[in-house]
């Protein structure tokens, strides 16, 4: 088992590497002048069992571009098998066909990793479960939900709980964290007025005096987020927490979550942006490394990976 990182989140990649006691491969990743990237493996990787690990953040088209070329540098380095490990997995939020003459960037993805000669995925918390089924190879879906209920349980001392769905697509995910907290479930009927645009309709559910736990799984503009926080506080809400996997942050994203009636958001380090939150006084950021790296050693062994979710 050898790993290798892109440029996207090294910091995460040494975090792995070090949790597994297994450096990452000497590589190069350069660009030429016209900004084509090129890529060069430094050391024999020949019959290896290889993990690139690379998340499609911004600037997801040059971190997609280096993640195909990667997988094909090790393919054609003759690698045994590679596994692209993609903490966040970008243009997953074009899915279906949402209005005629659009594309399933999704889909699209997923075919050009696969042809590039990835013999297994690993992510975290895709935006849609399905998009596993637009893969042919094995795709290893990990949560983050039992490390945001242990966050919970550990730093929210209340038996006045709530968690949130801060939309219709976001149900699921907040009924699993729910039944690990063993508590009661409300959901944001959230309209998308135009692109990039959220507004709040209603509110299903009791939040009065409650301690608001919303979960979701990309926090972008922060608009959804932030109105839910603000509807939910018109209604009566005490405290509202905000956890969320994948900080993609764009804009003004950070000011408008400092502004905000949110106590506290929770992300977690699949798209790298500790610099940029290290400001904020209620972000905080968990590391989903050990739970990567843990997922990347069973992968290894040819043991269960679902096993660390039980
Ligand atoms: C939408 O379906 C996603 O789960 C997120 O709620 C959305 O991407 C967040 O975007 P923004 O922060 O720009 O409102």
């Amino acid at each position: 088992m050898k790993i290798l990182t892109g440029n996207s989140n090294k910091h995460l990649s040494e975090k792995i590497s070090k949790y597994l006691k297994n450096r990452l491969v000497n590589s190069s990743i350069k660009k030429f002048s016209d900004g084509e990237i090129y890529i060069e493996i430094n050391e024999n990787i020949r019959g290896n069992s290889i993990f690139i690990i690379q998340s499609i953040a911004s600037p997801a088209n040059d971190n997609l571009m280096e993640l195909l070329l990667c997988i094909d540098a090790l393919k054609r380095s003759s690698a045994k098998n590679i596994t692209a490990v993609i903490p966040y997995f970008g243009y997953a939020r074009q899915d279906r066909k949402v209005v005629p003459r659009t594309s399933i960037s999704a889909k699209l993805v997923s075919n050009l990793i696969t042809k590039a000669g990835a013999d297994r995925i690993v992510t975290v918390d895709l935006h849609a479960g399905q998009i596993q089924g637009f893969f042919d190879i094995p795709v290893d879906n990990l949560f983050s939900t039992p490390i945001f209920a242990r966050h919970i349980k550990k730093k929210i001392k209340s038996k006045n709980l709530i968690c949130v769905a801060p939309d219709v697509g976001g149900v699921e995910r907040a009924r699993a964290l729910g039944r690990k907290l063993d508590i009661g479930l409300a959901i944001i009927d959230k309209r998308r007025p135009a692109p990039g645009k959220s507004q709040v309709m209603n509110v299903i559910g009791n939040v009065k005096e409650k301690i608001c736990v919303i979960v979701d799984d990309i926090i972008d503009s922060g608009g959804t987020i932030v109105n839910a926080a603000d509807a939910l506080k018109k209604r009566g809400a005490k405290e509202v927490h905000v956890y969320v996997t994948h900080g993609v942050l764009s804009g003004e994203a950070v000011e408008k979550i400092k502004k905000s009636k949110i106590k506290n958001l929770v992300l977690t380090d699949t798209i790298n942006n500790l610099d940029r939150v290290k400001k904020a006084r209620n972000i905080e950021v968990l590391s989903i490394s050990n739970l990567l790296a843990e997922a990347m050693k069973r992968i290894s062994n040819s043991t269960s990976v679902s096993d660390l979710f039980k």
